[in-house]
């Protein structure tokens, strides 16, 4: 049996930024269209807060010096939504490119969009690719967006990556193939709109995240829930399959939690 850190399994340095910050915290934005209809307001009035919302929570995380965000835009499954949504989406991403990008850019910010573009417009994807671009030197805090993502796609084109090359599939194989290999795990997942559930979200990568669910829709979240969210993890006790002694009492080599 493999163990943390282990040749044959995937690393499971605890990720935590000094000051007990989660150093990568992903988030389900779950609760834009209740947010809207409970002001008798179109759908897409909501995403348009939502986008206000991240902006406000992409703030924070850089103040609270978070190493990784990443946020869960729109799903494999989201197409299935009315088509005057799914094109609200698709325009709110571009307008977002065009309106967004420069500020990040000056505030540190590196853009990553994870997902399969392949279902993308020629326009969006020329966008996500400049963006991307613009902000490759920048390092204070990676923001990974997923669009058109899914987390069985994830896995799926990781393990047919691999079976054309003719690789052997193992753990350690299967997560450098993966859009997310470029980021540690999420320590923190966040899940507003009181669902409790994932939703196809970084399936692989959840193995060892904290979860978190907020009954607060996410145009209503903000700092003061982020910092209620950080809390509870700073709470929790991360033993990654160890007893509680063990994680207490480090062997050497390993770090303590
Ligand atoms: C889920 O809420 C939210 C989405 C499917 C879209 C998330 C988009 C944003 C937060 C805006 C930022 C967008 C981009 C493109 C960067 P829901 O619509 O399922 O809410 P509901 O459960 O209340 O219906």
């Amino acid at each position: 049996m493999g163990r943390p850190g282990g040749a044959h399994t995937v690393n499971l340095t605890i990720m935590t930024s000094p000051g007990g910050m989660p150093q990568h915290i992903a988030i389900v934005m779950d609760g834009n269209g209740r947010w809207a209809t409970k002001r008798f307001l179109p759908r897409l009035a909501g995403h348009r807060q939502g986008m206000e919302s991240l902006r406000r929570c992409i703030r924070a995380c850089l103040e609270r010096h978070v190493g990784v965000l990443t946020v869960f835009a729109f799903s494999s499954e989201n197409w299935n939504r009315p088509a005057d949504e799914v094109s609200g989406l698709m325009e709110l991403l571009a307008t977002a490119l065009a309106k967004e990008v420069p500020q990040l850019l000056k505030d540190g910010v590196r853009l990553h969009f994870v997902g399969d573009r392949a279902g993308l417009s020629d326009k969006v994807r020329t966008g996500l690719d400049q963006a991307e671009q613009a902000t490759a030197a920048n390092s204070k805090l990676v923001l990974n967006v997923c669009f058109n993502y899914g987390g069985r796609w994830d896995i799926a084109q990781a393990a047919a990556r691999l079976a054309a090359l003719g690789q052997p599939i193992t753990e350690m194989a299967l997560h450098q193939a993966m859009a997310m290999a470029h980021v540690p795990d999420p320590d923190l997942i966040i899940r507003t709109g009181g669902e409790l559930r994932l939703s196809n979200f970084l399936l692989w990568q959840a193995a060892y995240a904290e979860l978190f669910f907020s009954d607060k829709l996410w145009p209503d979240f903000d700092e003061a829930e982020l910092d209620r969210a950080i809390g509870e993890f700073n709470r929790r006790e991360r033993r990654y399959g160890q007893t509680s002694d063990q994680v207490a009492t480090p062997g050497p080599g390993q770090k303590a939690a």
